[in-house]
């Protein structure tokens, strides 16, 4: 989404006071706002689609997936990546002589590939097992800003910009630094509104070397302000060979543009920074900087409660299922606390429910999804109850198989 840029004067520190790209950012909020509105309900009107026949109610449902539930590091979390955004933004003044001298100045490729430097504006990780949230938690905490502000001119003074805010790509599972560019390219132009069209960077760099495009990309990336990069699934890298090339290749990079990065990654990544010592920062960043997703011990977690009474108000069934203690338990029991699983479990046995005509939702609903849409995870599962597993692949590969893209908030 592109906006106007709207410069602000208040609830800003006043540090930032005459800095545009801050100004254009949205408020700071007070910490009830805040959670208010991370707390997402989906956009839907239940009642007036209880009224539809069954078999088209059915296509509601996957309205729940835009329920969100803030996580107990959501807070926290948000505050830490406001902090480092406006740091960021707050050291690249755009009429500083300084940040024009650093705008004119050619990206050199040696400052990207040669000596490594991993002074960065800021770096996040947030770590959690597969299907606990970490996507989700980034985007709808990055959705709390426009991704891309117009700014034409700033107190009578002319300044044509357009700031990119923020992107967001995915880690290729190849391990090809072309896939990261042309993701990277395609987040940009994603961001500016051009993607697909004749001037759009990923198809002016279709053939283009990866030298080239670090460069140009480099180039488009400092001329956007680009406040922000979100690395997601970082754990992909641990599986191929330039993995760990490729992650100082992003820090690298993103210390150049003085741009800040959150990764999101299983705990597996910790080992990787552990024995490197190039990573200093990075290691730092994930002892002091980074948010765990825990995946609830019991039905009596307060953060699995929330969303099992959330969740439990969004049901298309004439009679809804009462939301007791035991079916908590029960669900729990099935999901294991996997927030993702849960979700797929009350959705499923819903559409089940309408499917095959019953007019009640019912525990035999859930024990069917369980039974036959969790099948191929019956074994993990079972292993992860009795304590012997902890983040196997095959949930990240379920629940890649079943996913519909992330709502943004
Ligand atoms: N806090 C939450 N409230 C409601 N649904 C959630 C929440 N966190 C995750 N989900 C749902 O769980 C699924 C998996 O979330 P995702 O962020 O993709 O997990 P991860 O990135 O950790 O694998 C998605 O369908 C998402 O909408
Ligand atoms: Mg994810």
């Amino acid at each position: 989404m592109i906006v106007d840029a709207n410069y602000k004067k208040e609830n800003i520190p006043v540090r930032f006071l005459g800095n545009p790209l801050i100004e254009a950012l949205p408020e700071i909020m007070e910490p009830i706002a805040l959670l208010k509105l991370l707390a997402l309900k989906p956009k839907h009107d239940l009642a007036a689609s209880k009224r539809s026949p069954a078999h088209v109610r059915i296509y509601d449902v996957p309205c729940l997936k835009e329920l969100y539930v803030p996580p107990p590091v959501a807070m926290e979390f948000c505050v830490s990546v406001d902090q480092m955004l406006l740091n960021s933004y707050g050291g690249r003044h755009p009429f500083s002589r300084d940040t024009q001298e650093w705008l004119h100045s050619p990206v050199e490729l040696m400052r990207i590939q040669g000596a490594f430097s991993d002074t960065l504006q800021g770096m996040i990780f947030v770590i959690g097992g597969s299907g606990m949230g970490k996507t989700r938690l980034v985007r709808v905490c990055l959705s709390r800003y426009p991704q891309c502000i117009r700014h034409t001119s700033y107190n009578g003074r002319e300044f044509n910009q357009m700031q990119v805010v923020s992107i967001s790509v995915e880690v290729p599972s190849t391990g090809s630094f072309k896939t990261l560019m042309h993701r990277l390219f395609g987040a940009l132009d994603d961001a500016l509104g051009q993607p697909g069209k004749p001037d759009s960077y990923v198809v002016e760099h279709e053939d283009s070397s990866v030298d080239t495009m670090l460069l140009k990309f480099a180039d488009a990336a400092k001329n956007h302000f680009l406040g922000l990069i979100h690395i997601d699934d970082l754990q992909r890298s641990l599986e191929v060979h330039s993995g760990k090339a490729i992650v100082k290749f992003i820090i690298q990079l993103a210390s150049v543009l003085k741009c800040p990065v959150i990764f999101s990654a299983t705990e597996e990544v910790t080992a990787m920074f552990e024995d490197i010592k190039k990573f200093e920062s990075a290691r730092r960043a994930i002892k002091e900087g980074s948010f765990y997703m825990h995946q609830a011990a019991s039905a009596d977690d307060p953060f699995f409660s929330r969303l099992f009474v959330e969740a439990m108000k969004w049901q298309w069934t004439d009679e809804p299922i009462a939301p007791s203690e035991p079916l908590k338990k029960l669900l729990f029991n099935m999901c294991v606390g996997i927030t993702a699983l849960f979700v797929f479990l009350h959705t499923q046995a819903q559409t089940r429910a309408l499917m095959i005509g019953a007019t009640a939702l019912k525990l035999e609903h859930y024990v069917h999804v369980y039974r036959h849409g969790l099948r191929p995870l019956r074994r993990v599962l079972h292993a992860i109850r009795n304590g012997q597993s902890q983040q196997p692949k095959e949930i990240e590969e379920f629940l890649k198989a079943v996913s519909d893209p992330q709502p943004g908030g």
